[in-house]
């Protein structure tokens, strides 16, 4: 569903970035893990149009799609989250997701094509589809609320409510647990779970390594910028690479 070969980035003397090949595949749930600095951040920068590598190609679906321009990505359905949340604080929770969701790709056929009657009834479904999603999210009851007043975990549920509206096939999620109380992180990881099984394919960067061992389904270990190790959560966790690199060293 989604390949990388030979994809390489450099920022100055670092290699950021250093992989032969990797594939993905449909409806797996896929961590990677790693300690701080291995290029899981710029990975994702790269597969999904933020960054533009020195070399290499990424494939989604068998199509070409290095290079291609984050809102083209999104368009074929991988959608991103972000390490920091970029979510809009001066606009209210529901602005938010409707924002997101009237960037599909309908939006500019239907605009030229139909009626104001039928933008408005667009945009009336767009709302409820928005609402459903945030009473998933437990965040409805937020709806008027600016996106600044809300708490770090309620970002990031926010940030995951605008990446699905659009029904995305494959999410890349960047530390959706950072910073968020163990009992929301409980929750979130139920609600990628939930997402996991209705076919999304997803694809999470995680340090809380706990919670990547419950989830996964196949776990990456990247060591500046290469993969040291992918499997199954059980056999990467004895990987003794991995316990010298990543386990072992502190970092979790
Ligand atoms: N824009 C940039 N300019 C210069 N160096 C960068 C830039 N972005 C990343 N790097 C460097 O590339 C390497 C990989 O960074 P990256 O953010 O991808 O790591 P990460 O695995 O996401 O780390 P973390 O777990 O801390 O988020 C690091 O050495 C980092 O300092
Ligand atoms: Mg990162």
């Amino acid at each position: 569903m989604l390949k990388v070969h030979n994809l390489r980035k450099r920022f100055g003397g670092v290699k950021a970035v250093d992989i032969d090949d990797i594939s993905f595949e449909q409806n797996q749930l896929t961590s990677i893990i790693g300690p701080n600095g291995a290029g899981k951040t710029t990975f994702f920068d790269l597969i999904s149009g933020f960054t533009e590598g020195d070399e290499g190609k990424v494939f989604l679906n068998e199509k070409n799609i290095t290079n291609s321009q984050p809102f083209s990505i999104a368009r074929q359905g991988m959608v991103r989250t972000f390490q920091l949340t970029k979510v809009f604080d001066r606009m209210t929770v529901i602005e938010n997701m409707m924002f997101s969701g009237s960037n599909t790709k309908n939006d500019s056929l239907f605009r030229s094509l139909m009626k104001l009657s039928t933008q408005k009834n667009n945009e009336n479904l767009i709302r409820e589809k928005a609402f459903e999603i945030m009473k998933d999210l437990n965040i409805d009851h937020m709806a008027d609320s600016y996106a600044r007043e809300l708490s770090g975990g309620q970002k990031k549920l926010l940030e995951l409510g605008r990446s699905i509206i659009n029904d995305p096939k494959i999410l890349l999620l960047d530390e959706p647990l950072a910073g968020v109380n163990p009992k929301l992180a409980e929750e979130i990881l139920s609600i990628i779970q939930k997402l996991s099984d209705q076919g999304i394919t997803i694809i999470m960067v995680e340090h809380n390594i706990e919670a990547v061992m419950k989830i996964s389904e196949r776990v990456i270990v990247l060591a500046e910028g290469s993969v040291i190790a992918d499997g199954n959560p059980e056999k990467v966790r004895k990987d003794p690479k991995v316990i010298e690199a990543y386990l072992g060293s502190g970092n979790e």
